[in-house]
């Protein structure tokens, strides 16, 4: 595999910070490029980044002498340094929805974990293991961005992560109806409980536009192909409620389904035991080996212990069990800056390096 060369859009947040670790040592992606707002523009990447380092690791060693670039500002000069790059951003939605197209148009492709894109229609927004195929709409949506290479291509939201790998394998049995629970790790609202003092022994019922998209963006990713867009699905029926909790990382879905043909509880944990995809079958560097874990044990899984299974790229599922209303309950878990955020924005980077999509 040849090396490809790139830049992460959003270098000093959160999300940005992920990608950073994540890209240390990455056998096919090199950064040669971070930039981020004005105010960081022009610092050295460990300056810039200063006391707002939260990873575990520390800063890359190769990275924390780059120039910090202006992400706005230094579009033509980034996209001739890259092969593609990395974009995370905390910008308004119009600012976000200008800046992507400006470096897809530069012919620089995105791999986005803005929310801004994901509901546009020729964008794919994927989860290799669950819905590759939508890469297939790149072909058009160069041609309307009149692009040879550039175009978008987004991860959904963090929330979504846990239940949704879940599910998906099991739409043979018609999913008609699904509400979840998530109880949602403050690194999902770029804190830490040194920024955010107020989350330690509390809960918040509130995450800002967050029930939307847990409800929304699945239907995407359950849509198809139709001529130059993706028709969004119009089932299963989502309803959501998203609760902060006081965790670092790890948000946690609790899960009612009914079925058009309620499956039993055995062919469930066997779908879910033998599931493989597109990643698992390519040998994508982080993909994981098991993607769904079901844990037997009733206290299973954990956040804590269970967060950063297969390098937190892994999904970790249990307590299937029949409801009294719904057919079943189960919960479910993942990393939301791992496989909710960068890692599962890596994991998209690498399915389109494999195909051909960044040459
Ligand atoms: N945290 C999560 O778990 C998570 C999960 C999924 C998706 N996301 C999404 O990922 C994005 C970033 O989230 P985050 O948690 O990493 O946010 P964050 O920690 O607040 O970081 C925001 C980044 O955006 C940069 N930025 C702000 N204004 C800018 C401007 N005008 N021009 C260029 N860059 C600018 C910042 O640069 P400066 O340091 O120079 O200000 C910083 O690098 C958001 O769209 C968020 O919704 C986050």
């Amino acid at each position: 595999m040849k090396k490809y060369k790139v830049g992460i859009i959003g270098a000093t947040g959160m999300v940005g910070q992920r990608f950073a670790t994540l890209l240390e040592n990455h056998p096919w992606f090199d950064v040669v490029v971070v930039a981020a707002s004005p105010r960081s523009a022009g610092l050295k990447y460990k300056d810039a980044v200063g006391k707002r380092w939260c990873m575990d690791t520390p800063i890359p060693a190769d990275m924390a002498e780059l120039t910090v670039m202006d992400a706005a500002g230094d579009i033509e000069k980034i996209a001739s340094m890259v092969d593609f790059v990395f974009c995370a951003v905390d910008m308004k939605k119009s600012d976000i929805l200008a800046l992507e197209e400006a470096y897809a148009k530069a012919e620089c492709p995105v791999v986005s974990n803005n929310s801004a894109n994901r509901h546009t229609p020729d964008v794919p927004m994927i989860i290799p293991e669950l819905n590759p195929e939508h890469a297939e709409i790149i072909p058009a949506q160069r041609k309307r961005l009149g692009t040879k290479r550039g175009f978008i291509a987004v991860k959904s939201n963090c929330s979504l992560q846990s239940y949704v790998p879940a599910l998906f394998p099991l739409s043979k049995f018609g999913i008609k109806d699904v509400l979840v629970c998530t109880y949602q790790a403050i690194s999902g609202a770029g804190k830490t409980f040194d920024t955010w003092p107020e989350m330690i022994d509390n809960v918040i019922p509130y995450i800002g536009g967050e029930e939307e998209k847990s409800e929304i963006e699945p239907l995407k990713i359950w849509g198809k192909i139709e001529g130059d867009k993706i028709v969004p699905a119009t089932s299963p029926s989502f309803t959501a409620q998203c609760l902060r909790v006081p965790v670092s990382n790890g948000h946690m879905g609790a899960v009612f389904v009914r079925f058009e043909n309620k499956p039993t509880k055995e062919e469930m944990i066997k779908i879910w035991k033998e599931f493989k995809g597109l990643p698992q079958e390519l040998n994508l560097p982080h993909a994981p080996e098991h993607f769904l874990n079901y844990f037997e044990e009733d206290n299973m899984p954990q956040t804590k212990l269970h967060r950063d299974l297969e390098g937190g790229m892994a999904v970790s599922i249990g307590r299937l069990r029949e409801d009294t209303q719904y057919d079943y309950k189960f919960v479910c878990l993942s990393h939301n800056t791992l496989r909710g955020a960068a890692g599962g924005a890596m994991l998209l980077a690498e399915q389109l390096c494999a195909q051909g999509y960044m040459d």
